[in-house]
């Protein structure tokens, strides 16, 4: 049983919740950046796509990678998880059809978000204030602590990433 999981990143957050989600599924997992990424999905089992969203959209690299690639991936078992601020169930289901091509979003057996994180220690003074701007929002929405802009800010749930490796599991007939 090979399980891959294939992932974009912009700042880091992706990178972490896909480690994260590959530590959750064990032995089986393998977890690569798809711009590293020369293998052969056939020989897998199972392909996992993980991506950041900014402004409702994810990294072009992995649009164009899943739609180039929709036959093989759509003739296994197939999920998706975004690395990103929201967590109601309508605007995952929205990013996953925006982003995906149809076939593809209707075949994942699982979509959900592990939540994001602005590494502000990483940034420039621009980004900084930029996205302190979004990470502020996000906290008075959330009623967390909001960020000064200095330490990083991690929303990333243990919780999701578990329940979402159980999933895997279940789909691909791993014990718990
Ligand atoms: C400019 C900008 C736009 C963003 N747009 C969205 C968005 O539309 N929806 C969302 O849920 N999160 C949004 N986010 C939050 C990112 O998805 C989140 O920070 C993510 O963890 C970044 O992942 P990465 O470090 O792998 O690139 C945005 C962040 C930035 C900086």
């Amino acid at each position: 049983m090979k399980i891959l999981i294939l992932y974009v990143t912009v700042h880091g957050a992706t990178a972490d919740c896909a480690h994260r989600l590959a530590a959750a599924l064990g032995e089986n997992a393998e977890v690569c950046e798809l711009k590293y990424f020369f293998g052969d999905l056939s020989q897998y089992d199972c392909i996992i796509a993980g991506a950041p969203v900014y402004a409702g959209s994810i990294p072009k690299d992995m649009r164009t990678y899943c739609r180039e690639n929709r036959d093989t991936l759509e003739k296994k078992p197939f999920a998706v998880f975004f690395s990103c601020l929201s967590e109601d169930k309508n605007t995952i289901q929205e990013y996953l059809r925006h982003n995906f091509p149809g076939g593809l979003a209707e075949h994942a057996f699982a979509c959900d978000s592990f939540g994001g994180a602005f590494y502000f220690t990483k940034l420039n003074s621009l980004e900084r204030a930029f996205d302190r701007t979004l990470a502020k929002a996000y906290a008075k929405a959330s009623k967390t602590k909001a960020p000064d802009g200095t330490a990083d800010f991690v929303v990333i749930s243990g919780e999701r990433i578990t329940a979402f490796a159980d999933r895997v599991k279940k789909a691909v007939k791993l014990p718990a």
